[in-house]
């Protein structure tokens, strides 16, 4: 019998809001073990986003920082836009992480400010939206009023869900698609987690697990890369098309892709304990770290597969993504592979903290990162910053403190 994996209440009880939950605690009030490469990163970090904070707070309405546009100024886009839930949350983990009350009002601010974002139907993005900023919020302050936003958020992303089919529909019906699921929506899966455990509706969480199993079952090849995106038949669950939006080929693995997979995948395990979703997050990892086009530092290339790939762009915000996943596996596995992911995780953030990936202060459009890749086949974001990186790279750097200041 399949052993059910709806949330009891020791697991609905235990842990805290988000991974890395393990500790609020800022880092000034931590003993001194903090490694330099931490320090040294969160120092830059802080300097550098205050730079853009100055910038933002000229604007009478709430831009949100996205990228660089082609004059090389930094670019805003609209809080409709998937990124939005980021530069909030990265003024969340300043505060975490510098232990500096200064950024609580910036990060209050700016997280309020898209509170409208609950009732965001335009796509799937909302988890990746609210949970960043609001998410973030909640677990350094324990603000009430930010609960019912994430549940509402969680509702919203819920009428999405089509139980024909078992999963959350990514984007709208566009090229002759029923119902388009792209791999990036296991990152959304956290939101529906967290307001299970908020509210005590184990309907978030079933449709959490739900699309989980079905993306387990119909993205992922046997080599273990994934597609970006499958269409599914809404009403059937039949599979229409496997394809890709951003990736090279439908066939070839979108590097941040694979990073959302692995992420997405580690996530699940945190929350339901089943050990599949374990497995799923090894067999990506491997699939990552065995491949022949993963270059010696790292930091993958936009796509896996694309042709003459040394003279592709990177994609940092793959990295990232990455790193910060496998700190966390490194805690789900045993001792000496929990070693393994977590060097590896070292090394990538040693890597994006060198000048080769790292901006000088004051440059880069004010953020941290650069060689970032959004969509090459677009094109658009090709060889830039994008705030995503940065999010995810001050994630890990703070995922790293927790772990090794247990
Ligand atoms: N979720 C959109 C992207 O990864 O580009």
């Amino acid at each position: 019998m399949m052993k059910n994996f709806l949330p009891t209440a020791a697991v609905l009880a235990a842990g805290s809001l988000l991974w890395g939950g393990l500790s609020s605690e800022p880092a000034s009030a931590k003993n001194r073990k903090i490694a330099p490469v931490i320090t040294e990163n969160v120092d830059f970090v802080a300097q550098q986003v205050q730079l853009m904070v100055d910038t933002m707070d000229t604007f009478k309405n709430i831009p949100s920082p996205r990228t660089l546009n082609e004059k090389g100024q930094l670019a805003f886009t609209t809080l409709d836009d998937w990124t939005s839930g980021f530069f909030p949350g990265t003024l969340w983990y300043l505060y975490e992480l510098t232990g500096d009350s200064k950024w609580l009002k910036p990060a209050v601010h700016y997280t309020e400010g898209m509170e409208r974002i609950k009732y965001y139907r335009g796509n799937h993005d909302i988890g990746f939206m609210i949970f960043c900023s609001f998410g973030n919020g909640l677990r350094l302050t324990e603000k009430e009023p930010y609960k019912e936003v994430i549940v509402t958020a969680a509702r919203t992303l819920s009428e999405r869900y089509r139980p024909g089919a078992g999963v959350i529909q990514s984007w709208p019906q566009w090229r002759g698609w029923d119902c388009p699921v792209i791999i990036d929506n296991m990152m959304n899966l956290e939101l529906l987690f967290e307001a299970t455990r908020m509210s005590g509706d184990s309907s978030f969480w079933k449709i959490a697990t739900s699309h989980a199993d079905q993306t387990m079952k119909h993205h992922y090849r046997p080599d273990m890369s994934c597609y970006h995106v499958v269409d599914y038949d809404s009403k059937t669950g039949e599979v229409r098309s496997r394809v890709t939006a951003q990736g090279y080929a439908d066939s070839s693995a979108w590097a941040r892709g694979q990073a959302w997979g692995l992420y997405g995948y580690t996530l699940c395990y945190r929350y339901t304990h089943d050990p599949k979703y374990l497995k799923q997050a090894e067999d990506i990892a491997k699939f990552i770290f065995t491949n022949k086009n993963l270059p010696e530092d790292l930091i993958p290339y936009w796509d896996y597969d694309v042709p003459n790939i040394e003279r592709e762009p990177r994609d940092a915000s793959a990295a990232a993504v990455t790193a910060s996943a496998l700190y966390e596996l490194s805690t789900y596995v045993g001792r000496k592979q929990g070693k393994m992911y977590k060097k590896l995780a070292d090394r990538i953030v040693e890597t994006l903290g060198s000048p080769a990936y790292r901006a000088e202060l004051g440059e880069n459009g004010y953020f941290v990162l650069m060689h970032s890749t959004g969509n090459k086949p677009g094109p658009s974001e090709v060889d830039v910053p994008l705030v995503y990186a940065d999010y995810y790279f001050l994630e890990a750097l703070k995922r790293k403190r927790d772990l090794e200041n247990k």
